[in-house]
């Protein structure tokens, strides 16, 4: 091996895995030691084509960064596709990594993975704690089997073959390669182009759903891209000092969460949307406060960088670069 490391990014289009490839890059990774293939090269859901890849490329280490995803419409509409989708990504990619000596792997999950009625900030070890949101149950349902498939290679195969591989459960992130889907897209991407439009057509008010209230955490997508790479290069016996064979994830939030009210004043400030804000409290709020507990992230060495005004700036500097029409 040379080096530096031969690393796959499976995923490398989507909003996170374009971000771990940006945070590799500017990390002085040589990009020729960075392999990727697009869907269309390499669908992962297809276990002879993956295993025929790996066997190939050699990669000595993956970040798994491919996933279908989607809003609660989607889920709701497509929830097999979902389940099985994601549960064969994952086990094709981890398995084939296994038969062809990766010993280094990150898995890409949720915080989708906890119970709807999870105490917040939610720890890690509030999983299988009990029942989860039905909405997107079975995409949940796959996040927990990646985490147990990384789990069980490590404990079969951790001392006979050095296999380490571990698993991030970031919150809801935002920036660079985000979905600005008008009817299909998170909350802060939603606003972006709501407020944008807004300015745009002068409108004098934009309506909010719900009262404002709800808490939710946020993290720029660069910052979860560095901590994917902090993780994946933590020494192993540091990994192990903070996890457990059977509760090896780790949480990556920024720590903090802010309403609903104030995520759209501060997205109107960025875009530069100057009218008013009505909420309308006839609509429903969802859960009062999303947060998770980045305790064990933390104690790991590392934290968010990247303030919420900053991160949307960019996020919105990619809007208007990449999502509106060009004069
Ligand atoms: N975005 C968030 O707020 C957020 C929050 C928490 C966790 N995550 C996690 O982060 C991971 C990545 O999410 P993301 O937001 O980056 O999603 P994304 O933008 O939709 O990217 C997903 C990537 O997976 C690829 N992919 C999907 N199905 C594939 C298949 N069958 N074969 C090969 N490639 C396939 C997609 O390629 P195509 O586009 O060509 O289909 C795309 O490049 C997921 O595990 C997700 O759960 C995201």
């Amino acid at each position: 091996m040379t080096a530096h490391p031969k690393i796959y990014v499976a995923g490398h289009r989507g909003m996170v895995g374009s971000a771990i490839v940006r945070q590799l890059l500017v990390q002085g990774h040589p990009a020729d030691r960075i392999v990727t293939r697009s869907h269309a090269e390499l669908d992962l859901t297809d276990q002879a084509a993956v295993r025929a890849f790996f066997a190939t490329e050699r990669p000595d280490q993956v970040y798994l960064a491919a996933a279908k995803v989607g809003g609660i419409h989607a889920n709701h509409t497509y929830p097999a596709e979902f389940i099985y989708q994601n549960l064969m990504m994952q086990a094709n990619v981890i398995d084939a990594a296994f038969r062809h000596g990766v010993q280094k792997l990150l898995f890409l999950g949720s915080s989708c993975i906890y119970p709807k009625l999870a105490p917040q900030p939610m720890r890690e070890d509030a999983l299988l704690t009990g029942t989860l949101e039905p909405t997107n149950e079975p995409y949940a349902i796959a996040k927990i089997a990646g985490i147990k498939l990384c789990e069980s290679y490590n404990r079969q195969y951790g001392q006979s073959y050095g296999v380490d591989y571990r698993s991030v459960m970031p919150t809801n992130l935002y920036g660079p390669g985000d979905n600005y889907h008008p009817e299909n897209s998170h909350v802060i991407p939603a606003l972006i182009r709501r407020f944008h439009e807004a300015k745009t057509n002068q409108a004098p008010s934009v309506a909010i759903w719900g009262t404002g209230t709800p808490r939710r955490e946020f993290l720029y997508v660069d910052d979860m891209a560095a901590a994917s790479v902090h993780i994946m290069n933590l020494p192993l016996s540091t990994y192990s000092q903070h996890t457990q064979p059977m509760l090896s994830h780790i949480n990556v939030g920024c720590g903090h969460d802010i309403t609903i009210r104030e995520l759209a004043e501060t997205i109107a400030r960025v875009v530069g949307y100057a009218g008013d804000i009505a909420f309308d409290p006839t609509k429903p709020d969802g859960t009062p406060r999303k947060l998770m507990d980045s305790t064990r992230l933390n104690a790991l060495g590392w934290q968010a960088q990247v303030g919420l005004e900053t991160g949307l700036e960019k996020a919105y500097q990619d809007f208007l670069d990449n999502h509106t029409a060009q004069p």
